[in-house]
């Protein structure tokens, strides 16, 4: 193993608080901390407690004041619309201050939260950073959710105001965001006091008045009148924002990240885990939505001096399997971050790799994946066509960088295909069996980390300290439960196999399958359902929903399945890619009653499965296998 890796890991578990210290020397403190980490505060502790910082200072002020107010910090190339738009340091911070001045005249204070549900369009990124700079508590909601979402956020974020666009743009379609925010607000008890809409070309928003104000003439407006806004001193351990995140029920979780300890883990990682320097061009092609877009698209790279892309279109038809190659040479990307789903969808589109030939990509080193399992042919594929090193991380909203990775920036190991690497700095991973015993290497049990978590990583849930206890702390003492399953083998490297819980990752987005399940229940005809994850070929596992419906319904079956369907996609939104459904008499439970999902997981994906000890009556898998035969689906 590479010498630096090792040396850098041990110095960390030598001394984790003198490791941390050290690298929070790379951020600016209004006043530093009076300890490195406190145990006794919060749910299992708080770093840099005493500290005082303000995180829109780091990731843009004190880049214009250290000499970079020229360099490009934000590039915004949108395909779908036709656009691309470079803002430098100084152009971004002017853009910050300006909405930061909109949000005070709308009474946006330090501790308030602000809800921004906006597509991929520079401004998204302009709002987080400009509720960081007043000290606000952002809430970024990813545009692919449906109003019975966003309601949920609202209720429980009770943000002042919300932040939005006129629409987003899909391939083929526009998403006018009105209906959806006033849906949101009409559902939600909390109502926020303003929206800021920005509207944009393609859709008009019809402004409600006294309520709703347009962003850019307000901007305009603050910029025009001279208006100033310093940047508010907060405490290292204050939120910065919550994101919510799919729990095991329809109620998100929303992780909390807070200020101090989150720029050092951000900042350390930046050119440790992902080898990039200041100036670099680093481009996280994910969505402000989703914590890779937090991370890696506004945050890190702004607070280490890089160049971030901001990208608005698809791996695929914007215009074509070439664009990702296209931004890379434009921009001298050094760096791409994306799912591996991404690649297997350009990788169906173009297996020969032609548009990779057509594009200069001299300056691209290196390309990272991670949001789901990278399976190792579309790792090898990219690897073949990129002739470059490929790198598959796991981590997880809850950490907010990564947990395990092949650290770039300290020397690459050799990979192993199937293996998102070893245990970065800050991160002691145990492999446990249910009953909390420590398992042997390469034996697959409970992926957890011992405690503290290490700084970056979420405090807690908002308003919801007894959840975070219950859901990450109290299966295992000691440790924090990952919920993924996997093994350690005999190198260090881990292995990632699968969620212990009921979330599937659908094209890299993490998805609830009890929340579908409440939703399918609520359909008249449902007498009772489940919904499972099978494999997907291109987006690593899809939604299956099954249903058993009420006594006596005689309606026709596949309208009910469509009826079913769409409700999903109206109450959750079209990201749940909730597409099929098929209708079976009964469904298969333990004499418990518990429903057996994990079996018909396996029936449908076509695996071995084994009948349960426990089954009620084994003749019910026979009836699941018939009813998918019949859809195509399974053996
Ligand atoms: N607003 C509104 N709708 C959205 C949306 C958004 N921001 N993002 C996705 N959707 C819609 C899609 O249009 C699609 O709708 P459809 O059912 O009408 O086709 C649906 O949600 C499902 O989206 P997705 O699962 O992403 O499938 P897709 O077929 O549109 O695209 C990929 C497939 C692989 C191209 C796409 O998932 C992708 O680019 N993934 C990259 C990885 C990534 O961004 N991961 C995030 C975490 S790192
Ligand atoms: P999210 O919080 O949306 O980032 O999803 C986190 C989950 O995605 C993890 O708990 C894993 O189940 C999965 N995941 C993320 N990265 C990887 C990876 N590199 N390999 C395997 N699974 C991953």
């Amino acid at each position: 193993m590479s010498p630096r890796y090792q040396e850098v890991y041990s110095a960390w578990k030598a001394d984790p608080e003198d490791f941390w210290a050290k690298a929070a020397e790379a951020i600016s403190w209004t006043r530093k901390w009076d300890k490195v980490f406190e145990p006794n505060a919060g749910t299992y502790g708080h770093w840099f407690v005493g500290a005082e910082c303000n995180v829109c200072y780091n990731a843009l002020d004190r880049q214009v004041a250290g000499g970079r107010a020229n360099q490009v910090a934000l590039i915004y190339d949108s395909p779908i619309t036709g656009s691309i738009k470079r803002f430098s340091y100084a152009e971004l911070l002017a853009e910050v201050v300006a909405l930061a001045a909109v949000l005070q005249d709308q009474g946006v204070s330090k501790g308030d939260r602000v809800i921004i549900y906006m597509p991929m369009v520079a401004e998204a990124a302009v709002a987080m950073l400009a509720c960081a700079r007043l000290g606000a508590v952002h809430s970024v909601v990813f545009g692919g959710f449906a109003a019975r979402e966003l309601a949920t956020r609202i209720d429980d974020a009770k943000p002042k105001a919300i932040i939005t666009a006129s629409c987003g743009i899909e391939p083929g379609r526009l998403i006018p965001y009105q209906p959806l925010l006033e849906g949101a607000i009409e559902q939600s008890t909390h109502k926020p006091s303003s929206c800021i809409v920005l509207q944009r070309p393609q859709h008009a928003y019809e402004l409600r008045q006294g309520r709703d104000i347009d962003y850019r003439s307000a901007v305009e407006a603050a910029k025009a009148a001279g208006r100033k806004v310093d940047c508010v001193t907060v405490k290292a351990t204050d939120p910065l924002y919550v994101l919510y995140t799919s729990g095991t029920t329809g109620q998100p979780k929303g992780v909390v990240r807070d200020c101090g300890g989150h720029m050092v883990a951000l900042e350390w990682s930046m050119e440790n885990e992902f080898g990039v320097k200041p100036g670099e061009v680093f481009w996280g092609a994910s969505d402000v939505g989703w914590v890779v877009g937090h991370s890696y698209i506004v945050y890190g790279p702004l607070i280490h001096g890089a160049t971030s892309i901001l990208f608005e279109g698809k791996p695929v038809g914007t215009p074509d399997a070439g664009t990702f190659w296209r931004v890379i040479s434009e921009h001298g990307v050094v760096a791409l971050f994306t799912a591996p789903t991404a690649f297997r969808a350009i990788k169906k589109e173009d297996p020969q790799g032609e548009f990779v030939k057509k594009y200069d990509l001299s300056k691209f080193r290196m390309l990272f994946l991670a949001g789901e399992r990278a399976d190792p042919p579309t790792i090898q594929w990219a690897e073949n066509k990129l002739k470059r090193p490929v790198i598959d991380h796991w981590w997880q909203t809850e950490t907010g960088s990564p947990v395990s990775q092949n650290p770039a920036g300290l020397g690459l190991l050799p990979v192993k295909y199937g293996s998102p690497g070893v245990a970065m700095p800050g991160y002691d991973i145990h492999v446990l069996d249910d009953a909390g015993h420590e398992l042997p290497r390469g034996t697959l049990g409970n992926v957890v980390i011992k405690l503290p978590l290490p700084p970056g990583c979420l405090p807690t849930l908002w308003n919801a300290d007894d959840r975070f206890r219950e859901a990450y702390l109290e299966e295992f003492p000691g440790y924090y439960k990952t919920a993924d399953a996997g093994y350690v083998d005999e190198d260090g490297y881990l292995f990632i196999m699968a969620r212990t819980d009921d979330i599937i990752n659908v094209a890299g987005h993490r998805l609830s399958t009890g929340g579908m399940e409440e939703v399918v229940a609520m359909h008249p005809d449902v007498a009772e359902c489940a919904v499972i994850g099978i494999a997907d070929a291109m987006k690593g596992q899809t939604p299956l929903g099954f249903v058993v419906l009420n006594a006596g319904v005689s309606r026709d079956v596949s309208i009910i399945e469509r009826e079913v369907v769409a409700l999903v996609r109206d109450k959750i939104g079209p990201v749940a890619a909730f597409k099929m459904v098929v209708t079976i008499k009964r469904l298969p439970k333990t004499r418990s009653g518990k429903i057996l999902r994990g079996t018909m997981q396996k029936i449908a994906d076509n695996e071995p499965w084994k009948m349960p000890a426990t089954i009620d009556d084994p003749a019910i898998l026979d009836e699941i296998t018939a009813s998918l035969k019949e859809r195509g689906i399974g053996g």
